[in-house]
């Protein structure tokens, strides 16, 4: 990609920091990892290396985990009111909301996307998330039971924080996953151990300067950036983690299970998706082009629920094929940092080959390419924005999710909603699915048939207050929302005989 006059100035305070040393954030302190070890990150736009980062290992893990410890068996944090907890999360999000600006910056650099996403969607929805979370510090209550000989025995459930709570998270939307976990953790009053995603660990490092400056006591948020099989498998391991949230591919989901059952860690597991996007032929058709292709291209397709399956009634399919491949054809793929750009590059050359490979592996199995399909330049991961039709179920491309710009559409014959969602549940995953209809039957019904953890109607986005999580082998529990924050509990039932 050619430097273009309309890209974005860095700020000089963007430019310090990711050239600064880059440490582990210990029980309140920056230090070196124990190794030594460093590795660097790329830009995403260039393919250039970006910023000298630690390399966490097990010695590292231990550590962070006796400061965590200590921070909620013995320190402040255990003694702390839960209004007082609110206090320095809405802080932290006062905070973040004063530098969004920076954050946005080092999010497009690290992880590739536009400049105008980092500012409109990520920021805002990390702000959002703490202060919701702030709320719940106070709101944490146990029952009052009725049980079935009343006035012999009183009882009454209450909620404690499960504990110290290791944290893995992806790098898509790097900020957002680190604050997804952090905020319902320290609600509950656990404290965290989070690494961040090795490609793009810049903007949790930063929080991590942030979480010190507004005061969190020390040990309470550690941050241990390196690679998932040596600091993320130490964690997982660790005797002294009660509990584990990961978000990431379902292939790692397994191997976490596995190495929680020694111990019967807690685990909270966000993974994959092949959310169908279904069409009915009485929907409106130009807001359902608009609405797939927004789904598909957006963050160049790296969302866990990204709607990759379009399956359209034939009447309709020609139509809809056509407005998103228009779309596809007109979404400005360049540097995230460009003024202009909507789609930026796909996070990595490992992603880039990867969905690479899933074209072709498309095209040798006889999708046909109505658009994109392709690299765009030779410098950077682009990728271009993809519509693939004859597309089959049996198909990989149907089967594995791609995490890029590439969307399958088949069309389907009947309004038989039966059928319509057997189609659309025949894959292992179950995260998403979103329905095009302006029938209020034809959604309802919808709706209680697919196997999805979050079902869409003619749009709707992401609320901090909504439960998200997966059907299937698309994940274990719920983030956002009540569940979100009850998921870093113990429920405890106290009977007392009167
Ligand atoms: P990944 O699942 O390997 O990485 C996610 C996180 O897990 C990173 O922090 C990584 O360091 C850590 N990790 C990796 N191996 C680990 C292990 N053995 N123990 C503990 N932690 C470990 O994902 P990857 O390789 O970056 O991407 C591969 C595919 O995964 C993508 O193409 C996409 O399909 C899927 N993915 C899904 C995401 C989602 O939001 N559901 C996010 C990222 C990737
Ligand atoms: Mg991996």
């Amino acid at each position: 990609m050619s430097v273009n006059v309309s890209m974005a100035a860095i700020p000089a305070a963007v430019t310090d920091f990711i050239r600064g040393s880059h440490k582990l954030l210990i029980d309140g302190k920056w230090i070196a990892p124990a190794s030594g070890k460093t590795f660097f990150t790329h830009n995403p736009a260039d393919g250039r290396k970006l910023a000298d980062i630690a390399a966490a290992d097990a010695q590292d893990v231990d550590l962070a985990v006796a400061a965590a410890r200590r921070a909620f068996e013995d320190g402040p944090w255990s003694k702390m009111t839960p209004a007082t907890r609110a206090k320095l999360i809405w802080r932290l999000a006062d905070a973040l909301e004063a530098k969004a600006e920076e954050f946005a910056f080092i999010e497009t650099l690290d992880n590739g996307k536009p400049l105008n996403d980092a500012k409109v969607v990520d920021l805002p929805h990390s702000i959002e998330v703490l202060r919701y979370f702030a709320g719940w510090c106070t709101k944490l209550n146990g029952e009052s039971i009725s049980l079935s000989n009343p006035g012999t025995w009183h009882a009454y459930t209450m909620r404690e924080p499960v504990g110290v709570v290791g944290s893995i998270t992806p790098w898509n939307a790097p900020l957002m996953m680190a604050v997804s976990k952090i905020a319902p953790a320290l609600a509950a009053g656990c404290t965290v151990v989070l690494k961040p995603a090795e490609q793009t660990p810049l903007t949790a490092l930063k929080l991590g300067q942030l979480i010190l400056d507004v005061g969190f006591p020390d040990g309470v948020v550690n941050i241990l950036t390196g690679f998932g099989e040596t600091a993320g498998a130490a964690i997982t391991a660790h005797p002294g983690i009660d509990k584990v949230t990961f978000t990431g591919s379902t292939d790692v989901g397994r191997i976490i299970i596995k190495a929680a059952a020694n111990d019967f860690k807690r685990v909270t597991l966000e993974l994959g998706g092949k959310t169908p996007v279904i069409v009915f032929p009485d929907a409106d058709i130009d807001r359902a082009i608009e609405g797939a292709a927004r789904s598909i291209f957006s963050n160049a397709g790296q969302i866990c629920n990204a709607g990759s399956r379009l399956y359209a009634h034939r009447d309709v399919f020609d139509r809809l094929v056509e407005g998103v491949s228009r779309r596809a054809g007109e979404f400005r793929v360049g540097p995230g940092l460009e003024a202009s750009t909507q789609m930026g590059p796909v996070v990595s050359q490992e992603q880039l080959d990867r969905i690479s490979g899933f074209i072709a592996s498309g095209k040798s199995q006889g999708a046909e390419v109505r658009a994109g399909g392709g690299r765009i330049g030779t410098e950077g991961y682009f990728v271009e924005p993809t519509v693939l039709t004859g597309t089959r179920p049996d198909m990989d491309v149907m089967q594995h999710e791609i995490f890029g710009p590439v969307l399958c559409a088949m069309s389907y014959e009947e309004a038989d909603l039966d059928r319509i969602a057997r189609e659309a549940n025949s894959t292992s995953y179950g995260l998403g699915a979103v329905l095009w209809t302006r029938d209020l039957s034809t959604a309802h019904k919808m709706a209680r048939k697919l196997k999805a953890g979050t079902v869409r109607v003619n749009g709707g986005g992401l609320d901090p207050a909504l439960p998200f999580g997966g059907f299937k082998q698309s994940g274990w529990g719920r983030e956002l929302g009540r569940e979100g924050v009850e998921a870093y509990t113990e429920l405890k039932s106290v009977a007392m005989a009167l």
